[in-house]
């Protein structure tokens, strides 16, 4: 090979080995592009070499334009790597946040809009004396029937209605029979309300559902009577529903409670107008109440002689869908976070 063609050779490794360094070295996209365009610029030192190509002796031109191009094609290779791994420091944990973007906002639990009657319910009845207690979600034939006067072979008791586990065991149909145990646990006066879960074999639909919440109250002492037992529940509906609410007594029957009522209030949709929440009848019946039936007192060992009360029993999810109007229970009940959202 010639001395011109050895040169070139020289100078190539020469770029090659300066080019590396002086690609690796570059510390942000400007110097990147300077070591580029010093390198493999139009002007730069590898287009130098290229152009003396054409003045090498011919044997020794293929060996060099080779030499060239493979030099050309490690540098371009440096050049995007190290663009690259630029690319990526800048892009940290700071540079990825998007500042411009609309904030998610925080997700904010809240009480789910049966809990809240219930938690009201239980607080404006506490102000009228009445403790919260609990009572067990399966019972006895006993506490869920027979004690409060329905015969086993009543259609409550049916097996239609009702979740057997066991020939004497339900799942209770309603929170009444709390009203059972308290009373053979304390003498009176008792003043309760008992919120919990009830279990019927209804399936979902808009206005039923398997389990549903059910607030029983009871209060019994000497001398417990209707004027007493009216003035607790308009306290209640006026407290609950507010003021200018209406409240009438529908009579009515059920097997512990005698007289029996069914308690309305005027609908808050319409005003008494009618609509399609108070089926255009102006009224919503709240609760089933009346005067506790001797025979419950007798069954739990009270002196029906000596005293009388009142009990009361209603449905949380009924009076939410009221409340807000909604049409349909299966929407409190299927945990949409869509639709529960409104209501935090
Ligand atoms: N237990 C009844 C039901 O589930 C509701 C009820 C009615 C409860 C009248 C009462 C009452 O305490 O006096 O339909």
């Amino acid at each position: 090979m010639t001395p011109a063609g050895a040169s070139l050779l020289d100078r190539l490794a020469a770029i090659e080995g300066e080019g590396l360094a002086a690609i690796g070295e570059a510390a942000d996209s400007a110097a990147l592009e300077s070591a580029r365009v010093e390198y493999l610029g139009r002007n730069g030192r590898l287009a130098d070499v290229m152009s003396l190509i054409g003045t090498v002796e011919a044997r020794a031109r293929r060996d060099v334009g080779q030499r060239a191009n493979a030099v050309k094609t490690v540098l371009r290779g440096a050049l995007e790597a190290r663009a690259k791994a630029l690319e990526s420091a800048t892009r940290g944990p700071s540079a990825r946040i998007d500042l411009t973007l609309p904030a998610r906002g925080r997700w904010v639990g809240g009480v789910h809009p049966v809990t809240r009657v219930i938690d009201e319910i239980c607080e404006i009845f506490a102000e009228l004396g009445f403790t919260s207690v609990l009572g067990p979600e399966i019972e006895s034939t006993w506490y869920n029937f027979t004690a409060l006067n329905i015969p086993l072979d009543h259609p409550a008791a049916d097996m239609m209605d009702t979740f057997y586990l066991d020939k004497d065991v339900v799942l209770r149909t309603h929170t009444s029979p709390v009203q059972a145990r308290v009373m053979e646990t304390f003498r009176p006066p008792v003043r309760v309300v008992v919120p919990g879960l009830a279990y019927r074999r209804d399936s979902f639909d808009p206005s039923h559902a398997p389990a549903f919440e059910q607030i029983e109250g009871l209060a019994v002492d000497e001398g417990v009577d209707f004027v007493e037992f009216r003035a607790a529940i308009e306290h209640f509906v006026h407290h609950f529903f507010g003021r200018g609410t209406k409240s009438r007594f529908r009579p009515s029957f059920y097997p512990f409670t005698e007289p029996s009522a069914e308690v309305d209030v005027s609908c808050a949709v319409c005003a008494g107008g009618g609509c399609s929440t108070c089926k255009r009848t102006g009224w919503i019946t709240i609760m089933g109440s009346g005067m506790v039936d001797p025979a419950v007192f007798k069954a739990v060992g009270y002196d029906p002689e000596r005293y009388t009360g009142y009990a009361f029993g209603m449905g949380p999810a009924r009076i939410a869908m009221v409340r807000h109007g909604i049409p349909d229970m299966r929407l409190l009940y299927e945990g949409e976070m869509s639709f529960l959202q409104q209501f935090t």
